[in-house]
């Protein structure tokens, strides 16, 4: 299953600044911690990142509400680090630990979180972060990186890897396809839990789950995620029957504002086609017309993640004609 984990505000940090020295020559790059003075630094760096980052990929949208933005780099209240090289700020970096519904908790960096003039500022602000959110008990760091080669070098120097990407796509008024003969569509509703449950366990084994491994605990957890989604007001749940049972869904819900994502963007997940039943264009049918209802409610974008161990996903969502905008790259955090 999807889940989507949403930018939590900077924080502020409790401690005094600190000196790390670099790894080589006599360069040294200083790290300490953030201060509510630095807010008005790094806005300018977050907003000329997301400028350049808007550059690059234009479904990266660069507005930021640069007093809220500042807002939450002052009343910080975690841990927070930035290089200062005499006064001047060469980098950034934030991550909000968060614990899911079955206890497990990871750290994650949003495009806003993150931001260095060199490979070496990353090194130290890493190495300087490393043994906080250690100390914090989560297992694994996630970040949300431009998809583009050379913003992801200096990630993949300190271990990181590909682990899923955010996919968006302009939507525009166009032809939908006709589902093959035989197949039906119609909104879904809470009484297709039980079924929609049962799908999502194809999803789960596509995207690379064991579900052998799975605790009751996180069992407990999708079961109630998908309740919760299911049961939103503002989200659209849509099946595909076939001689009166189940064979496909997909749900739809207005994407919560997330940094770098455009305004009225619509989230698709939970697509899943029963085995037997794909290569008929069964999905592409169901996702023009889950598409073609979020346009005429207003919405002027999609996105939706795929993992990148599902290739099947990562062909299919690249020709339905989504790009990439940003990639999670995630690390380990050995627990010393
Ligand atoms: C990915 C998935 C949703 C695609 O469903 P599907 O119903 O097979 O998709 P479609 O039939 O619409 O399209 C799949 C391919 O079949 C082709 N196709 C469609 N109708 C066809 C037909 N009548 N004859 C032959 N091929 C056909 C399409 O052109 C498409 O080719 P492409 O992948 O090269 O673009 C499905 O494989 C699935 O549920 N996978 C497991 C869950 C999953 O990974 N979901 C995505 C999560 S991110």
């Amino acid at each position: 299953m999807i889940s989507i984990v949403t930018r939590c505000d900077i924080c502020r940090t409790p401690s005094g600044p600190g000196l790390v020295e670099g790894d080589y020559g006599y360069r040294v790059t200083p790290v300490r911690s953030l201060q509510p003075s630095d807010a008005d630094q790094l806005v300018q760096r977050v907003v000329d990142q997301l400028i350049g980052d808007a550059f690059v990929n234009p479904l990266v949208n660069p507005m930021v509400d640069q007093r809220l933005l500042r807002d939450s780099f002052r009343a910080t209240n975690e841990r927070a680090w930035v290089a200062d090289e005499h006064k001047q700020l060469t980098g950034h970096l934030y991550g909000a630990v968060l614990g899911d519904r079955a206890g497990e908790r990871a750290v994650w960096t949003g495009p806003d979180g993150v931001s260095f003039d060199d490979d070496q500022v990353l090194r130290e602000l890493h190495r300087t972060a490393l043994p906080y959110w250690r100390s914090t008990g989560a297992r694994e760091h996630f970040v949300w990186c431009l998809s583009e080669p050379t913003r992801l070098e200096p990630w993949h120097a300190l271990g990181y890897t590909l682990a899923a990407v955010r996919g968006s796509l302009e939507l525009r008024a166009r032809a939908t396809r006709e589902f093959p003969d035989g197949y039906t569509l119609r909104r879904g509703t809470i009484d297709d839990f039980e079924r929609c449950l049962k799908l999502d366990e194809i999803l789960d084994t596509a995207q690379g789950v064991d579900l052998r491994t799975l605790s009751r605990e996180q069992r407990i957890a999708d079961r109630e995620e998908l309740f919760e989604t299911l049961s939103d007001d503002e989200c659209h749940l849509y099946v595909v029957e076939h001689r009166g049972r189940i064979v496909a869904q997909c749900v739809t819900f207005p994407s919560p504002q997330r940094r770098g994502s455009f305004d009225h963007t619509i989230y698709l997940s939970e697509v899943v086609v029963e085995p037997h039943h794909e290569h008929r264009g069964v999905a592409s049918a169901l996702i023009d017309a889950a598409l073609s209802i979020a346009l005429a409610h207003g919405f002027g974008y999609v996105e939706t993640q795929w993992r990148l161990s599902n290739l099947r996903a990562t062909l299919y969502w690249t020709n339905y004609g989504f790009s990439p905008t940003y990639v999670r790259l995630r690390r380990a955090l050995e627990i010393s």
